[in-house]
């Protein structure tokens, strides 16, 4: 689960990783506020959401006196910064920034371990940064037994291009971030920008953090940011149903069976969605295992068409043990218990056993919602059209 800045900035505090005050507002009257409880002066606004890329878009504003703030924080809540709505700000006083850095530590599979990144140049889109100028940005393995000590946190600021004379202080805070990193079951913390101020201080000034889902059992504390967290919900609602689903950011919902169909099914409805019209993309992960139900269906539909980004379905099926004419049966039922909540289009691919028998059982219900496409490729570029007409 992906946490906003401000919980960042709160787990980086408990870590005494060096950050600045922040106050939390989901109305102009709470930025007014924390605008006071600041102490006034020059402060920034951000918008909260969990996507890269706010201060472009407009999601990062100054300001200078409490009007200035009623202002700004009017104009960003309730803003749009890719499809997601801003439904708070974080409040934090400006620095005053002599230098960005960028800093990172992620879970690394591929090598069984950790990777950190580091960069003189922070502050700018480190995607960008890493395919234009990849010597600017230093990758170094980090052995999990060893973690980053001090001789690593040199290594790493050494092989990013830092002045001897840093690498004590700004060691500290990535031996900090480290901590914060390992102790929280992270896989990933970002901080871009990571500065220097005029005085010389050292600040992480935004944080990305990605906490491993798998991990929430030893975090008692986590329920708090479900509270939060839009996308997240869907994904805690769906754990209760017992249903494999991630949500992702487009508009194409998915289900099928099998992990490996669900995942090529994603790849061919983006691969369909790239030359339409606002490029739909999948709007999650939900793979309802071998034995699907009507009721298994039933809860799938629901998770994904309670999500606002969704405005199509793709149901794509590959009939084993459980056969066709189970899983159309099991959509049609669906359905019939999902009612008026069910709303949007939705195309079904069915393919392997009794697949005849299966869309027998389709063209008979003859449902309105519903489109039967005999191949995948067919069905993904029909759900995407269908999205891309919906936006
Ligand atoms: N407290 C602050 N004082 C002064 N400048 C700031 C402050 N916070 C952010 N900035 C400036 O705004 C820039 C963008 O801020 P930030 O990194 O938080 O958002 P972003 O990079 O646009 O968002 P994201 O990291 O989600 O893409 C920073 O690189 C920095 O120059
Ligand atoms: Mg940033």
């Amino acid at each position: 689960m992906d946490l906003l800045e401000f919980q960042a900035r709160d787990l980086f505090e408990r870590f005494g990783v060096p950050v600045l005050p922040g106050r939390v507002a989901t109305t102009v009257d709470e930025a007014l506020e924390g605008y006071e409880g600041l102490g006034g002066g020059t402060v920034v606004v951000k918008a909260q959401v969990r996507v890269g890329g706010r201060g472009k878009a407009g999601g990062v504003k100054l300001a200078k006196s409490a009007s200035e703030v009623a202002e700004v924080a009017g104009q960003i809540l309730g803003m749009d910064i890719k499809g997601h709505t801003v439904e708070t700000v974080m409040l934090s006083p400006a620095a005053e920034i002599a230098d960005e850095y960028y800093f990172s530590i992620l879970l690394d599979r591929a090598a069984n371990g950790y990777l950190a990144m580091c960069s003189l140049e922070g502050g700018v889109e480190i995607e960008q940064l890493a395919e234009e100028r990849p010597e600017a940005l230093a990758k170094v393995q980090i052995d999990p037994a060893v973690g980053i000590d001090e001789a690593t946190a040199t290594e790493i600021l050494r092989q990013a291009g830092f002045e001897e004379k840093d690498h004590a202080k700004i060691g500290l805070v990535l031996r900090k971030l480290w901590h914060a990193f390992i102790e929280s079951d992270a896989t990933l913390v970002e901080v871009n920008p990571l500065v220097r101020t005029g005085s010389g201080y050292i600040l992480a000034l935004d944080g990305k953090v990605t906490l491993d889902d798998n991990a929430e059992f030893r975090h008692s504390d986590w329920a708090r940011y479900h509270e939060t967290a839009g996308n997240v919900d869907l994904e805690k609602q769906a754990r209760e149903l017992d249903l494999n689903y991630v949500k992702l950011d487009g508009s194409v919902g998915i289900i099928g069976n099998g992990a490996g169909l669900v995942m090529s099914t994603l790849d061919v409805v983006a691969a369909a969605g790239e030359d339409l019209p606002g490029q739909p993309k999948p709007a999650n992960f939900l793979d309802i295992g071998g034995g699907a139900s009507a009721q298994v269906m039933a809860n799938g539909l629901r998770i994904i068409m309670s999500d606002p980004q969704v405005k199509s379905v793709f149901v794509n099926v590959f009939g084993g043990i459980t056969a066709c004419n189970e899983v159309a049966h099991g959509i049609v039922t669906a359905l019939e218990m999902l009612g008026d909540e069910a709303q949007l289009p939705i195309v079904v691919r069915l393919d392997g056993n009794s697949v005849e028998v299966g869309k027998a059982i389709l063209a008979e219900a003859d449902h309105p919602l519903i489109t039967v496409k005999s191949t995948m490729d067919e069905a993904a570029r029909t759900a995407a059209q269908l999205a891309s007409k919906g936006n």
